[in-house]
């Protein structure tokens, strides 16, 4: 099954050489992993989830016009990609105070934000993913002024579809974050949504009880973390009630 390339192992997945050129395979894995690798656990079936979760996502961005890798999903743990040169920027959303902007900033986790907030995380984990200024990113040249403004249009995008799919199923969008990729297509470039959208880049809290139905329950040890993805996958009508 494995005998095909590794082009690149990360924490959470692995991406394979794919059947045609330009194409890549996404493999999820069960490895679940905070604060830089410090923390690390193998969670039995949270890459099937994962899968799951980001093709439906991604699948429904294709749709609605918004650029993305993603081709189909091929099995319980792996889908079809374009292969697409990775912008080394973590772009995170966010619409309430949670996490590293709570505690950054001292506001109390749950404040909802006067408007949502983009931030950008440098990709690099030698250096803890330091968050970086577009002054950052053009000086160093990890992305054009026109390429930001590119993927703050994106980010503003998936921004709202996310909180309108989540919101209908009784679900608070706090934050997510999203990487980009450059597709080439010939001389022409654009940039699309890259890497995966699932419960473990975003936080989401149900609507009612704030209970945490993303990663937060591994990193901050809450346990139920399958139950929790299952929970999501269920309420919008990825899995049924029997799966
Ligand atoms: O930790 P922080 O509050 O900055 O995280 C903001 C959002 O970005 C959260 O939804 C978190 O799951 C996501 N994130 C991620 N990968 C990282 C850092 C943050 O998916 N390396």
């Amino acid at each position: 099954m494995n005998r095909r390339r590794r082009i690149y192992e990360g924490k959470a997945k692995v991406l394979y050489e794919g059947p045609e050129p330009g194409t890549l395979i996404q493999h999820f894995k069960d490895d679940a992993t905070a604060f830089n690798a410090k923390k690390h656990e193998v969670i039995d079936g949270k890459g099937v989830l994962n899968n799951r979760i980001s093709e439906y996502i991604f699948q429904h961005l294709n749709d609605i016009g918004v650029p993305t890798h993603f081709i189909r999903r091929l099995n319980m743990r792996e889908q079809l990609i374009r292969e697409v040169e990775i912008i080394p920027l973590e772009v995170v959303v966010r619409n309430v105070a949670a996490g590293s902007l709570a505690t950054r900033l001292g506001i109390e986790e749950g404040t909802q934000l006067p408007r949502s907030i983009i931030e950008f995380y440098y990709k690099n984990d030698a250096l803890n993913d330091p968050m970086v200024s577009e002054e950052h990113i053009t000086a160093f040249g990890w992305a054009t002024p026109q390429e930001i403004d590119d993927i703050m249009a994106l980010a503003i995008r998936v921004n709202d579809f996310l909180s309108g799919l989540f919101l209908g199923v009784g679900i608070r969008l706090v934050d997510f974050k999203m990487e980009c990729g450059r597709l080439w297509e010939g001389d022409l470039m654009r940039i699309v949504v890259a890497d995966e959208i699932s419960p473990d880049s975003c936080r989401l809290w149900d609507i009612k009880s704030n209970d945490k139905l993303d990663k937060d329950r591994f990193r901050r040890d809450l346990g139920g973390l399958v139950e929790a993805y299952t929970e999501v996958a269920r309420r919008l009508g990825i899995i049924t009630e029997n799966e």
